[in-house]
This record gives C-alpha cells, structure tokens and sequence, in this order.
C-alpha cells in the first residue's frame, strides 16, 4: 500500500529550531515542532534552554509574556518561576512549593549560529553531538548567512532521500546541473557521508561567470536527519576553485510539514567588490535550487514497493541508515532493484 509518509512517528535526532541571532540576550521564543508546544529562551549568562511550554499550575505559554530572571523563566499568569532544569523555585504568593511537579526541558546546543534541540520520543539524552565547523575556516570563507527559512508539506524521510537522489538533479534542477555521479557513501553511527561528481550548466552560478561548463565536487556529511553540511568544490576553466558551504536543516513541525533553513558560505576567491556579486548569486542559486523540489516533495508519497534503478544514487543505503533514528520500525521498504 502507497502511503504518505513511511514513519509516522518523529526520528530522535538533533534538529534546528531557531537562528542564534533570532534569540536576543533574555529573548523567548514560543515553538512548536513534533507536534507539541515548546518555549526557548536564553538566560541572562546567554545560554539558551528549552522547557516544554505550559505551566503546571493552570496552563499558561511561557512562550507568550514568560520573562527571564538569572536562570529561571517568570511565567506570565500567576509568576510561578521555572528554573531551566523544569522545576518550580518560587510561588510567589505562597511558601510551599509544589512537589513531584516537573516540565519537560529538553537537551540543546548552540552550533554554527544554530539553535539546536535534541528531540527523542521518549526523552533519552543525546548520546552525539554535532560539531562546530572549524574555526579556521572563517580566515578564507565568509561568514555563514541563512539563505532563507521555508515550511514545506513534506515528511524528513521525503527530504533526505531528495539530497541523496542523483537521478532527479540533471532533470528537476536543468539550469544548474547536466550531470551528476556518485563517489561513494560512508555510514559511521549517526553520520552518513555522501560524495558525487558533478557537471554544472551553463546558466548556473560559476558557469555564468566564467563562460564554461565547470566540473565540481560535493562532499555532504549528515548529522543525524535533520543536519547536513555541504562544501562544494567547482573548478573552473579559469583555473579559479570556487568554493561554497551548504548547512541544511530539516525540523519536522508536525506531521505534515517541515521547517527548513539554509545557510551558506562561499570561499574568498576573488576581491571584494566581486566577492559581493559571488554571494548574491550563490545565495539565489541555493534558494532557486531548494525550491526548484518544493512541488515534488510537497505531493510525493512513499511506495511500498519503489523501482530503484541504477543511477538513481544511493537510496536505500539512506533508509537503512535513517531508520536507526526511529524508536518505533515500520517494515522497511520493499525496494525491487533493477539493473
Ligand atoms: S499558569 Fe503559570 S503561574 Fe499560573
Ligand atoms: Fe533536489
């Protein structure tokens, strides 16, 4: 049987849930993914926490009026504060505090100007993390920009298997590719390495600059499925390596949709007036790119029995390894390979 999504239940990963610089010094921000209601704040020595969003007492959002005092959050109803860990440190109208009373608070991280949570279904920590990039890096590429943020109807499964498809790359994005092969997969516990060759298009960002077809490389590491980094290698006719950084991050806000944000950075390669033009054509070539899937991902559904065929590029490999996120296993697919 055909169906929508193949798990209907969220993966336990690490996932984006907001910018760094979205979430001011004392900010709080209300949130909902995986189908529940959260608040993120950040406290007043900067560091960003998350508490599952009502209040014990009688209900309120902490996320709509909560206030920050040191560690603790000032619910906006009655001003019961939380501490970070989820407990209750003061009623202020009385003496007692409640016992055995506790809000959920969730593990986080702030990476690469990411906001991160670790979200497990049932509130296992982390047992991973997801490392920053290195510092070095900042000394030869610009810094990290979001591309933009968009909500798609898709499912995270949808999603990935579309960054691992080779296939659909010289067909869904003409302007940018004219062929694609793979170098390769390595899956190592929570990361899963994809390696390919590609062939650019003319209209494309660095062909449209130098007047060539360049040839490029891209190596993607995923972080569990809710983060992948990208570099980009593409070497033009001109001698000129050009590089850029892709970070992707797909959240799953219930189960019909997904919050994706892309960021990206590009080597300096060339002076700066020309390095402004390089930034604004690659940030359109990511953004053009992305949504160039929106309508395919958006209406797809996963096939209990799918063809793969070879050059479709290493998709099952991609379920197996994203099926160890799940706490609950459906059957896996029945793939029929074809050669
Ligand atoms: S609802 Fe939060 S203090 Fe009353
Ligand atoms: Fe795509």
């Amino acid at each position: 049987m055909n169906q929508r999504h193949l798990y209907s239940t969220f993966p336990n990963s690490w996932f984006g849930v907001a910018s760094s610089e979205d979430l001011l010094p004392r900010g709080v921000i209300p949130l909902h993914y995986f189908g529940k209601d959260f608040v993120l704040f950040r406290d007043e020595e900067g560091i960003p926490h998350i508490l599952d969003a009502h209040c014990p007492h009688l209900g309120a959002h902490l996320g709509y009026g909560g206030r920050i005092e040191g560690e603790t959050i000032r619910c906006p109803y009655h001003g019961w504060l939380w501490n970070v860990d989820g407990q209750c440190v003061k009623v202020p109208y009385a003496s007692k505090l409640p016992s055995k009373v506790q809000i959920q608070s969730w593990p986080v991280r702030e990476v690469n100007g990411l906001i991160l949570m670790y979200y497990h279904a049932q509130g296992e920590p982390p047992h991973w993390e997801i490392p920053d990039l290195p510092e070095s890096i900042w000394e030869t590429w610009t810094p990290l920009r979001l591309v933009h943020r968009w909500k798609v109807r898709t499912n995270i499964l949808h999603y990935l298997e579309n960054s691992v498809d080779l296939a659909h790359l010289s067909n869904v994005h003409t302007q940018t590719f004219k062929a694609a092969k793979t170098d390769g997969v390595e899956m190592n516990g929570s990361i899963f390495i994809n390696r390919m060759s590609q062939k650019y298009n003319l209209s494309s960002l660095a062909a449209g600059m130098f007047m060539s077809d360049p040839d490029g490389s891209v190596t993607t590491t995923y972080y569990g499925p809710g983060y992948d980094v990208s570099f980009y290698s593409i070497q033009t006719k001109m001698n000129l390596n050009l590089g850029l950084l892709t970070i992707f991050t797909g959240t799953p806000i219930d189960e019909e949709y997904l919050d994706i944000h892309i960021f990206f950075s590009v080597k300096k390669v060339l002076p700066q007036p020309f390095m402004q033009v390089l930034i604004a054509m690659a940030r359109q070539d990511v953004a053009r790119t992305f949504e160039q899937d929106i309508p395919i991902l958006e209406h797809k559904v996963s096939l209990s029995h799918p063809l793969i065929y070879e050059g479709d590029g290493p998709l099952q490999q991609c379920w197996r390894w994203v099926s160890q996120f799940y706490s609950e296993q459906p059957a896996l697919t029945n793939a029929t390979v074809q050669q």
